[in-house]
């Protein structure tokens, strides 16, 4: 050790995606919608729907394999795998252990992370305490969903909204004072636990839902995103001791345009600091950050010395955020 604090980084990051697109003119069909309004109101124009046998781990493990070999390391090196799902192929077995036995990961924990669309980002937060604690290296870190097994095809007010798809980050110990994960804000509120909710998902009966769906009050849904993500985003600059002017990178949970616009206008933050590829996926919940962060890096988009925010927001309430000196 060189006397540096000892930190985590990003080694390697993946993501799969189901090659079927479901468009808004294929919505129009099915439900009484339109692409004016789905473009204008969330800003999704498609999204990606599971072929049949293509689960949640599956995707999962396509996403890992990938940021395992830009990693550069072996299956075996990975001490610990964590997917953030709402929709596991199983309760158990968990979507992780189904990763570690597709990667030959035979060293790692394995653990499923229930935390809805914030999944990823509490995933990371634990990846980066195991890794500072000095009790890890590396921590595989996954967000993967099938999102279309939940949605109720009949109802407008949130099938438009959700897709499939999964994206993976590995954290790897990093010595350095300045450089890796900063800072983190986990966040929660059952106060709300009926804003958004999937029925018959676990022991709690619902008699009067024929079908596990997800249910949403979607503008009181959209407030409280905007209020916890700019507070999450804020509370992660002032913990690593920076400014909404020092981010050069925000990568949002992506569920609506519009969150997203508000947060980013709260923020100060222009347009080509606001990382969006909502148009192309929709909301895939936990997999929307992975997936954003490995497209942004596809795109040059972040360089070292960077300062990157990811910010998520979902049900529970469940909130969090990251700020990463990217490295
Ligand atoms: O992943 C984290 C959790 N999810 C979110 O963060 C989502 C947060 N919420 C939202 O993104 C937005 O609230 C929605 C996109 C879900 C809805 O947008 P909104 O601007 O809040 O619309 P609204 O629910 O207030 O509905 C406005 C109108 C209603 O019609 P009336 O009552 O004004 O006649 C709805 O019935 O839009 C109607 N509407 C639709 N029209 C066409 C609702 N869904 C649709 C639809 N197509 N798909």
């Amino acid at each position: 050790m060189s006397g540096c604090k000892l930190t985590a980084r990003v080694s390697g990051v993946g993501k799969a995606l189901p090659e079927r697109r479901l468009t808004n003119a294929d919505l129009e069909k099915m439900v009484d919608t339109s692409d004016e309004w789905i473009s204008q109101r969330v800003g999704i124009k498609e999204r990606r729907i599971a072929a049949e046998g293509e689960y949640t781990s599956h995707l999962a493990s396509r996403a890992a394999a990938d940021a395992l070999k830009m990693s550069g390391l072996k299956a075996e090196e990975i001490d610990l795998i964590l997917v953030g799902t709402s929709t596991p192929d199983m309760v158990y077995p968990s979507v992780a252990c189904q990763v570690q036995k597709a990667l030959g990961a035979v060293n790692a924990g394995v653990l499923d992370i229930s935390a809805a669309c914030t999944g990823f980002i509490y995933g990371a937060s634990l990846a980066w305490g195991m890794i500072k604690a000095g009790c890890m290296r590396n921590v595989l870190v996954i967000g993967s969903e099938v999102n279309s097994s939940v949605v109720n095809w009949k109802d407008r007010d949130t099938c438009i909204l959700f897709g499939d798809g999964a994206g993976a980050a590995i954290f790897s110990a990093h010595e350095s004072e300045t450089e890796g994960v900063l800072s983190i804000k986990l966040g929660g509120d059952g106060n709300f636990d009926e804003l958004l909710y999937l029925t018959n998902s676990g022991c709690r009966p619902f008699p009067d839902v024929a079908g596990r769906y997800i249910m949403m009050q979607g503008n009181e849904v959209f407030k409280q995103a905007v209020r916890n993500m700019y507070e999450c985003a804020i509370n992660v600059l002032e913990g690593a001791g920076l400014t909404a002017a020092d981010v050069s990178l925000l990568i949002p949970h992506q569920a609506n345009t519009r969150i997203i616009g508000a947060v980013a206008k709260r923020l100060g933050l222009p347009d080509e600091k606001v990382f969006v590829n909502i148009a192309d996926y929709g909301n895939t919940s936990a997999a929307t950050i992975p997936i954003a962060l490995c497209e942004a890096l596809e795109q040059g988009r972040l360089k070292k010395g960077d300062v990157l925010v990811i910010d998520a927001f979902g049900a529970g309430l469940t909130f969090g955020a990251m700020a990463i000196r990217w490295t």
